[in-house]
């Protein structure tokens, strides 16, 4: 006997009003935090130019077939990520919580509190509040950062405040829904972020001494392409960048219109955010070989670790400035703000469309509902530990929980959906696949299997060695458990009744 199987819920979807409203939105959740200082960062570390081609090779074999995946199985069932997994399977449902939990009670919570962070530098740019030791203003004065993360310490006043602005702002446009909030938030959001960004590249690659740090950037040193961690590095910042294994992507290709070209758009989507990186990239290493040659130190002493750039080291740059100091800098945080915005509004989009489809409850309850609790479970990362938990939760889920939702995934889609019938299905859309069937052997064969050997790569090191020299119960209390209670959220989730219109032929088109 056939299992009774989910349909589509009678409510209209709500559609993006134009194409590249779509577009637009989906580069916004893509372009982030990361995109900024993460990329140039691995790219200095791991080799400078000669990074490019492991993160090219991930855009191709892992990014581009999961975004095609992503978007395809979203415009095919027309649902969140549970709602769709659960159309190829009720048993799977729990994988599409799973990564939609992880999304918002996961990363949105410190992702949160990182923009708080670059918002309150915005208005410190106003008057170079970091002084003469930019590393002494940021973890002492302003994180106030404790000994370890098992000493939590007090809430910080002006980190709480604005993250409460932060999480305004994600409310009142999520609140206003696809077309009238995500979407026209993006439509300014996205063009004033490349104008200010092209704005920092043309100052920054004018600035003295720009070209010295340029060359660290770009010189290739290719010797270091025989380590295992230039590859772990590039794949997963192509994972983490291009938003993929977050349920965004299908949220957002559920309100697409029936014909679309989701390749296309896949391609435009990612091209367009690596294309974004690579040249934001020039912005940060011509401001630190600008600062390298006013101290007269080797570019290398300059640069700092991902965290430490954007608010060490380039706060020490903006200093140095001859003229409009303050200028660069408001408009670097300002852009650090809207670039985390734009993705911060997609995390919270793809929960609150997930709760939507399952449950009975009007959008506006759902969407303040979401945004109160993110706001409440956020401030865990306002303490003076805050730093620790923003870098332990943020290696575990992006390490493990988007690696192993990747793979899923591509079991889900590949081997029990069908990667040939997902194809079918864009094609008749207005898909136009060059080589289809390449398509269907990544997501079959060669992405998981990369993925299973990134992850067990990285168990390996885990085990043996404790991220960033932690104490061990900091590790397992905050990352792993994290990571399972998260689990037993979906599962419990994926285990209440569906709303009455969704459930209800019992044969489902997709299983003929
Ligand atoms: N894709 C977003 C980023 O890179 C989350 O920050």
């Amino acid at each position: 006997m056939s299992k009774p199987q989910l349909s589509e819920s009678h409510h209209p979807r709500p559609q993006w009003k134009s194409r590249m409203g779509f577009i637009l939105a989906a580069i916004g959740s893509a372009v982030g935090l990361g995109n900024i200082w993460r990329f140039s960062y691995l790219c200095y570390k791991n080799g400078g130019g000669a990074f490019l081609i492991p993160y090219t090779i991930a855009l191709l074999v892992v990014g581009i077939p999961l975004m095609i995946l992503e978007l395809g199985i979203g415009h095919k069932m027309r649902g969140a990520a549970p709602l769709s997994f659960a159309k190829i399977d009720r048993r799977w449902e729990w994988c599409g919580w799973w990564a939609v939990v992880c999304a918002m009670y996961g990363i949105m919570l410190y992702y949160s509190a990182v923009i708080s962070w670059c918002l309150s530098y915005v208005f410190y740019s106003f008057n170079l509040s970091w002084g003469d030791d930019p590393n002494d203003f940021f973890f002492n004065k302003f994180l106030q950062l404790s000994s370890g993360p098992l000493q939590i310490g007090d809430i910080r006043t002006p980190i709480i405040i604005a993250l409460a602005l932060v999480w305004f702002l994600c409310w009142l446009i999520v609140y206003f829904g696809v077309q009238k909030g995500v979407e026209r938030a993006n439509k300014i959001f996205m063009p004033l972020l490349f104008a200010l960004t092209l704005i920092l590249v043309i100052w920054s690659v004018n600035l003295k001494g720009a070209f010295s740090g340029i060359v660290v950037y770009l010189k290739p040193n290719f010797s270091l392409l025989s380590e295992p961690q230039i590859w772990i590095d590039a794949f997963s910042q192509i994972f983490f960048t291009l938003s993929l294994a977050f349920g965004i992507m299908i949220a957002y290709a559920s309100y697409l219109p029936r014909k679309v070209d989701i390749v296309k758009d896949a391609f435009i989507i990612c091209v367009g955010n690596c294309m974004y990186s690579f040249i934001a990239g020039f912005a940060v290493f011509g401001t630190l070989g600008y600062m390298a040659t006013t101290t007269n130190q080797p570019v290398a002493d300059v640069v700092k670790e991902s965290i430490g750039l954007a608010f060490v080291a380039y706060p020490q740059a903006i200093s140095l400035m001859p003229a409009f100091a303050k200028i660069f800098g408001v408009l670097f945080f300002t852009s650090l703000v809207i670039a985390g915005l734009s993705s911060a509004i997609s995390l919270v989009e793809a929960f609150s469309s997930a709760v939507l489809d399952k449950f009975n409850y009007p959008r506006n309850t759902v969407v303040t509902f979401v945004c109160v609790s993110g706001f409440v479970g956020s401030i865990i990362f306002t303490a003076k530990s805050g730093l620790y938990w923003v870098d332990i939760v943020d290696h575990f889920i992006t390490h493990y929980g988007l690696v192993i939702i990747g793979i899923l995934e591509c079991v889900a889609i590949g081997w029990i959906f069908k990667a040939k019938k997902l194809r079918e299905h864009m094609i008749a859309a207005g898909g136009t696949f060059l080589h289809g069937s390449l398509w269907d052997i990544c997501v079959k064969y060669v992405t998981p299997i990369i993925l299973i050997g990134l992850l067990v790569k990285d168990f390996w090191t885990e085990i043996t060695t404790a991220y960033e020299g932690y104490p061990w119960l900091a590790i397992l209390l905050i990352g792993r458990d994290w990571l399972v209670v998260a689990l037993f959220a979906a599962l419990l989730l994926s285990m209440r009744r569906w709303k009455k219109e969704v459930v209800e032929t019992i044969n489902s088109k997709n299983h003929h």
